[in-house]
This record gives C-alpha cells, sequence and structure tokens, in this order.
C-alpha cells in the first residue's frame, strides 16, 4: 500500500528531527512492505524567507493533496519582529484551521527508564504517568475576534474566547470516545466560576456525558488542574479542555513526564487527514548542533500510522522500539542523567532505526 505524506520541516531543529522521523517510516515500510512517499512542503520561517507568507496556499494544497501531514516545528527568534499575521505561528494555526483539525491529542506517558528525569518526588513518579490530554484546537481566544483601540484611557486591546455549543460538542465526543478506549475516566477543564464561555463547555460536557455512562466524567477548574498535575498525575487518565487552557497544561505535562522533547501530538479533523507534530517548538538555540532529541517527532509518526492509516501494529512496533532505546540507556541531552550514555540527534534516530528488523 502506498501512503502520501506532506513532509514540514519547517525551522530550527525542525529538518534533523523530521529526518529521524522519515528514516524510521521507510524502515517499518520495508518490514512491512509499505511505501511511504513524501512531498516537502514549506511553512513557517523558511516560507516567509521564500514567499513572504507563512503558509502560501499551494502549500495548503499540498497537504490536502497527501493522506496526511507530518511537520517538525516553526518559529524562531528571525522572524519575531514581523507583523503578526505573516510570523510562523501564523501558519501553523492556518493549517490547523484549514484543514478543520479540530482535536489535538496530546498523550503524555513517563517512561519506566525516564523516571530520574521527572521532576516530581519520586514517589509520585512511582505511581505513573499516561494521560491523554485532548485540547480543542480549532476554537476559542485562539480564533476569536481580537482588536485594538484607542480610549479616553488610552490604548487598549481585547481577544476573545467564544465557543459554540456544536465545537464543544465534538471535541466532547472525541474525549468520551477516547475515555472508554482507555481506563474511563474523563476530566473536563474549564473555568466556568468565571467565565461564560465555560459555563456552556461544561453544560454541553454533562450533555454528551449521558450517553456514556460508564466514563467517570468529573470537572476542574484550570488552576485546580495545574496544580492536580503536579500533585498527583496519576489521578488523570482523559483531559479534556479548551484551546488555550489545553496549550497550557499539554506544556505542564509534558515537563513532569521528563522532557518536552519527548512528547508528540496528533491533530485530527473530519476526514483521515491528520497533522503530526512534536509539541515542543523548533528550539533555535540548539538547531544544527545534533542535540535535539528526534523522540517526540518519531512517536508523532507511530501516531500517524494509528490515527491516519490505521496501522496499528507498525505504530505500536515504532513505540516499543523507543522504550527499548531507552531501556538500554541511551538518551539525547535533554534527557541525560547521571550513569546513561549520551548520544546526538542522529544516533538516537539510527538507534530506533536498527531495532526495526
Ligand atoms: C503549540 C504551540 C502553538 C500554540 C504556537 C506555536 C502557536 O505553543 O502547538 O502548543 O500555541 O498552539
Ligand atoms: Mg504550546
Amino acid at each position: 500500500m502506498i501512503y502520501n505524506v506532506a513532509l514540514i520541516p519547517g525551522d530550527g531543529i525542525g529538518p534533523e528531527i523530521i529526518k529521524c522521523a522519515v528514516a524510521v517510516l521507510n524502515k517499518i515500510g520495508e518490514k512491512y512492505s509499505h511505501e511511504f512517499v513524501f512531498q516537502e512542503v514549506d511553512a513557517g520561517g523558511v516560507a516567509i524567507d521564500k514567499y513572504n507568507d507563512p503558509l502560501p496556499k499551494e502549500s495548503i494544497d499540498a497537504c490536502l493533496n497527501n493522506d496526511s501531514v507530518l511537520l517538525g516545528a516553526v518559529g524562531g527568534p528571525k522572524w519575531d519582529h514581523l507583523d503578526v499575521e505573516i510570523r510562523p505561528e501564523k501558519g501553523l494555526l492556518k493549517l490547523r484551521s484549514g484543514l478543520n483539525l479540530f482535536t489535538n491529542l496530546r498523550p503524555a506517558v513517563l517512561h519506566n527508564s525516564l523516571k530520574e528525569s521527572c521532576v516530581l518526588k519520586s514517589e509520585i513518579g512511582d505511581k505513573g504517568i499516561d494521560i491523554m490530554v485532548i485540547r480543542e484546537l480549532t476554537g476559542g481566544i485562539y480564533f476569536g475576534e481580537r482588536g485594538r483601540e484607542l480610549t479616553t484611557l488610552g490604548e487598549s486591546a481585547w481577544d476573545t474566547e467564544r465557543y459554540s455549543y456544536e465545537e464543544i460538542k465534538r471535541i466532547a465526543k472525541v474525549a468520551f470516545e477516547t475515555a472508554m478506549k482507555r481506563r474511563k475516566k474523563l476530566v473536563s477543564v474549564d473555568k466556568a466560576n468565571v467565565l461564560e464561555s465555560s459555563r456552556l463547555w461544561r453544560e454541553v460536557v454533562i450533555e454528551v456525558s449521558s450517553r456514556y455512562p460508564e466514563v467517570a466524567l468529573e470537572h476542574m477548574y484550570v488552576d485546580n488542574a495545574a496544580m492536580q498535575l503536579i500533585k498527583d498525575p496519576s489521578q488523570f487518565d482523559v483531559i479534556v479542555t479548551s484551546n488555550m487552557f489545553g496549550d497550557i497544561l499539554s506544556d505542564e505535562a509534558s515537563q513532569i513526564t521528563g522532557s518536552i522533547g519527548m512528547l508528540p501530538s496528533a491533530s485530527l479533523g473530519k476526514s483521515n487527514i491528520g497533522l503530526y507534530e512534536p509539541i515542543h517548538g523548533s528550539a533555535p538555540d540548539i538547531a544544527d548542533k545534533d542535540l535535539a532529541n528526534p523522540i517526540a517527532t518519531i512517536l508523532s509518526a507511530a501516531m500517524m500510522l494509528k490515527y491516519s492509516f490505521g496501522l496499528e501494529d507498525e505504530s505500536n512496533e515504532i513505540e516499543k522500539d523507543v522504550t527499548a532505546v531507552l531501556d538500554e540507556g541511551f538518551r539525547t541531552p535533554d534527557i541525560f542523567t547521571n550513569g546513561t550514555k549520551k548520544v546526538g540527534t542522529k544516533e538516537m534516530g539510527n538507534l530506533i532505526c536498527s531495532k526495526i528488523i
């Protein structure tokens, strides 16, 4: 079977980590007789340099013409001074909304062999961390009306958090379905004690819950959720939340699992086309130094196999191989601790590839 993948290496460490993920996919393809055909697509800073646009129409069309999209990272200080409309981040947001990817899955798992890198007390890490953060990705304050105006009190600026019934309902359904396949525990995070949009969020989540009586649903205010994630992350199975709260909580969840360099993500919509990317950024300070951790991108490719192509065995194999390499003690600098073996980006990629036989 042939699978067409749009590749967006992007900026900073993006190209290095994407190379590792491509090598892993090719190796898996050889083993299971699949062919992955890659089409390189420009987005982010590189696209600004070439076309003065972080996501030219040709790029989004190219993504739509493939079966799925794998992205490294976009952005960097070189483009920070630009107008917000043509900054790299805008390209990413346009890609998410252009492909209608309203669901963002961000699993946060603490690997057994990385317990040393967990910043929490060892008794807390020992209880295990395996959380699926489900972030709404095409609504809320990221896409609401915003503006600036000059008032008698001087300049003021505003952004709006707006959620429709349908937007909440569809992400809530994904969350309950996901919980059904896991430990059947769902925490919906909001700020319903203050925000009207959160009150609607809670009402709709409760409405959808009536169809999933087996799932234990709990509501949590976002400030408390941020605290509970540090206090006892083992209490969480699936978390569902808005775009903004999900952005913040998923970074927090990543840090308690050792390193942001470990965590993949999948952005999904109604069709099978998904966008798969590590949750970390382009880390321009370590770009081209063979220091970046390619595991988040490799695990994102594994998510692509599972969610877009239905290749569950192949996806599980990649996850298993990553675990095996970590168990053998190999570490990129971000997850290095005394007594382990430090390797660079390329070597980490090669080690994972070498497990696929
Ligand atoms: C993320 C990032 C993006 C976001 C930025 C780069 C726009 O932080 O994917 O979490 O805020 O969604
Ligand atoms: Mg973020």
